[in-house]
């Protein structure tokens, strides 16, 4: 079976600087990987090509059959990519229903409204529905950008960060949350710093280092690997 997501050779140059270097990575339909690696790695970067928010300078994405490479992100997202920032970005003046009514749907007004509820409910934001996004915590904005996301019952949904700068006890509900959406079948790549959340998450982890992958393997695995000491050590 071939990869719902599969980067080919993906390449990034920002003048000097290569931020994703001939990368090869893949994501199975209904997997949930994390994507690790030190500062200035080329995570995000990776979703930014993937995504089309970047086009990149080699190489090619590819999904669900499709080659996607240099897509806007609005075609992306119809195909079924959903993602989520490292820093969210919510319509701060807009309540958080009104937030939820931004995705261009493909479905009618009476179903729209059933799902923003039942994503609410899921992700613990009904009782916040009428505030306004910016009076939310940032756990919060976590979740509404990834109840948002899920307007789109997306195949994919690439996560940048969801547990930074989150209270501890949000953290716990923001996990369950992720691997609820991804025991119903949405495939999941999550960038996390956290090493707890990675290994209480991912059923396989990506290493990566200077825009490359170092190795992929479960948790266990990685995390004796002297490849990825070496990486977090800047190769000393
Ligand atoms: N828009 C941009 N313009 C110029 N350089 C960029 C741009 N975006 C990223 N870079 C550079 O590309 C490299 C990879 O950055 P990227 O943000 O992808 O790393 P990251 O792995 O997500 O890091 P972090 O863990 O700190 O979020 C860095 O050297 C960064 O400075
Ligand atoms: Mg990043």
């Amino acid at each position: 079976m071939s990869a719902l997501l599969a980067t080919d050779g993906l390449t990034k140059t920002f003048g000097g600087i290569v931020a994703v270097d001939g990368l090869d990575i893949a994501v199975d339909e209904s997997e949930l990987v994390g994507l690790i690696g030190p500062n200035g790695s080329g995570k995000t970067t990776t979703l930014n090509l993937v995504t089309g928010f970047h086009a990149p300078t080699g190489g090619a994405v590819l999904f669900d059959g499709d080659d996607v490479t240099g897509m806007k992100p609005y075609q992306v997202s119809k195909r079924g990519i959903g993602r989520t920032f490292q820093i969210s970005k919510p319509f701060g003046r807009m309540t958080v229903f009104e937030n939820m009514l931004v995705p261009n749907v493909p479905y009618g007004p009476k179903e729209r409204e059933e799902r923003i509820w039942k994503l609410l409910e899921e992700l613990h934001l009904d009782h916040v529905a009428e505030h306004r996004a910016d009076a939310l915590s940032g756990g919060q904005k976590k979740l509404l950008e990834l109840a948002r996301v899920l307007m789109l019952e997306p195949k994919l949904v690439l996560l940048d960060e969801p547990a930074a700068g989150v209270n501890p006890a949000l953290m716990d509900e923001i996990i369950a949350d992720i691997k609820q959406i991804n025991e119903r079948g949405t495939a999941i790549l999550v960038i996390e710093h956290d090493m707890s959340v990675i290994s209480e998450l991912c059923e396989r982890v990506i290493v990566m280092n200077a825009g490359r992958q170092v190795t992929t393997g479960t948790f266990e695995e990685i995390r004796n690997d002297e490849r990825v000491r070496e990486a977090y050590l800047g190769g000393a």
